[in-house]
């Protein structure tokens, strides 16, 4: 039997792979993606090799998971729950894409990966497989062997597989987008972060005593310059992740609920997400119409489940993406953020397609808005609502 194992180069999935290896006799190969967690892949293909992999790919995907996933949660302002910008989320299709990709390629069997029984990622990689690949077994060895760490690491260490050592107690997971922080103190939800869950943002009483100013440059619904500076949307995360998160900017502290029911509580680090997101819904209150501005809203929510729940594969989310395509092309413009240890303010926007008209919102005496035409407005408006009162 062929395997092809979604590989992080982390404990569990080299366990996987000897596991995999003894127990389903099978060959097994390994698959890496930089989605730009930042990580050196030349090492964790070196390990993979290491533990026996019949063959490695390592696959730069950064600048696909910008393009094709980041640039369609920022349309949709993607926040689940009001909250998690949804980075880790949105690189779980793209890695069962590249699963499928490889399977095919090399004639496999059956996909592999490392995901837990508890949790929403093994839902987003399994059904995307399924979608793309029904004929594809799908292995989850994390979630049928059921191993608790003890019992991992001594597996590891019978076998010869390092075990890291693990200065800290969380699970982090991250990519461009952002920095998922789960696990150890942070189980407990009252207790406050302790301070090295942080590693992309200070914290906010440590930045600088000075505000930042920074303008993002807005062309169909995405950020195209920084400062006034064109860059790919991947050079502008990346450099906005580094600003923000010297700011202080980005810390988000959230109880979620998991497509599997639990509740629980993350701790995400996302300054380039928190920075952006903000400030094109405030391009969008600018240039959409009310009625837009509301119908939308509701899409994006919609979306933003989908994406969370594992169900990128579903025509809605492309069906929604066709409205809310429609809705960028006149998001445009120029929005002026003010960082300051930990705060992020919008304090300013401006647009070629902006609906704000002074003429018409000003107080001033020199105003165009013909306040004679409100009398009678206000006469229909409340029409049905005076007639229902006269009938309590
Ligand atoms: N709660 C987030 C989500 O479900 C983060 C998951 C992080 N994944 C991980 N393997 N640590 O999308």
């Amino acid at each position: 039997m062929k395997v092809v194992l979604a590989y992080s180069g982390g404990l569990d999935t080299s366990v996987a792979i000897k596991w995999l290896q003894e127990k389903y006799g099978a060959e097994v190969i390994t698959v890496t993606l930089d989605v730009g967690q930042m990580e050196d892949l030349k090492s964790i293909e070196e390990k993979a090799k290491m533990l026996g992999v019949a063959k490695h790919y390592s696959i730069n995907a950064v600048e696909e998971f910008a393009e094709r996933y980041v640039a369609k949660a920022i349309k949709a302002n993607a926040l689940y729950e009001g909250k998690y910008p949804l980075h880790s989320a949105l690189s779980r299709p793209l890695i069962a894409e590249k699963l499928v990709e490889v399977a095919l390629k090399e004639g496999a069997d059956a996909v592999a990966h490392g995901c837990t029984g508890r949790g929403n990622d093994q839902v987003r990689i399994e059904v995307t497989v399924k979608a793309l690949a029904p004929h594809l077994k799908i292995i989850a060895p994390v979630r049928e062997w059921e191993l608790s760490r003890d019992m991992e690491v001594a597996y590891a260490k019978e076998r010869g597989i390092p075990v890291p050592v693990k200065d800290k107690p969380y699970s982090i997971d991250q990519n461009l987008w952002g920095r998922s922080i789960e696990c150890g103190p942070l189980d407990d939800p009252y207790a406050e972060p302790p301070e090295d869950a942080f590693e992309w943002t200070v914290n906010p009483s440590q930045a600088p005593d000075k505000p930042l100013y920074l303008t993002l440059t807005f062309r169909g619904g995405l950020p195209v310059a920084l400062n006034g500076v064109e860059m790919s949307l991947k050079d502008l995360v990346i450099e906005l992740n580094k600003l923000a998160g010297q700011h202080g900017v980005g810390r988000i502290d959230h109880i979620e609920d998991r497509v599997v029911g639990i509740k629980s509580r993350e701790v995400y680090e996302a300054p380039a997400a928190v920075c952006i997101v903000e400030a094109h819904k405030d391009l969008e209150k600018m240039t959409l119409t009310k009625h837009e501005l509301s119908f939308k809203s509701m899409v994006d929510e919609v979306w933003t489940k989908l994406a969370y729940e594992g169900l990128w594969c579903d025509p809605l989310r492309e069906d929604l993406e066709a409205f809310i395509d429609k809705t960028q092309v006149r998001v445009e413009g120029e929005v002026k953020l003010k960082l300051y240890r930990g705060w992020l303010t919008v304090v300013g926007r401006r647009s070629s397609k902006s609906l704000y008209d002074l003429d018409l919102a000003t107080y001033e005496a020199w105003g165009k808005f013909d306040q004679k035409l409100a009398k009678g407005f206000i006469e229909l408006w409340g029409l049905q609502s005076y007639l229902a009162r006269g009938k309590r």
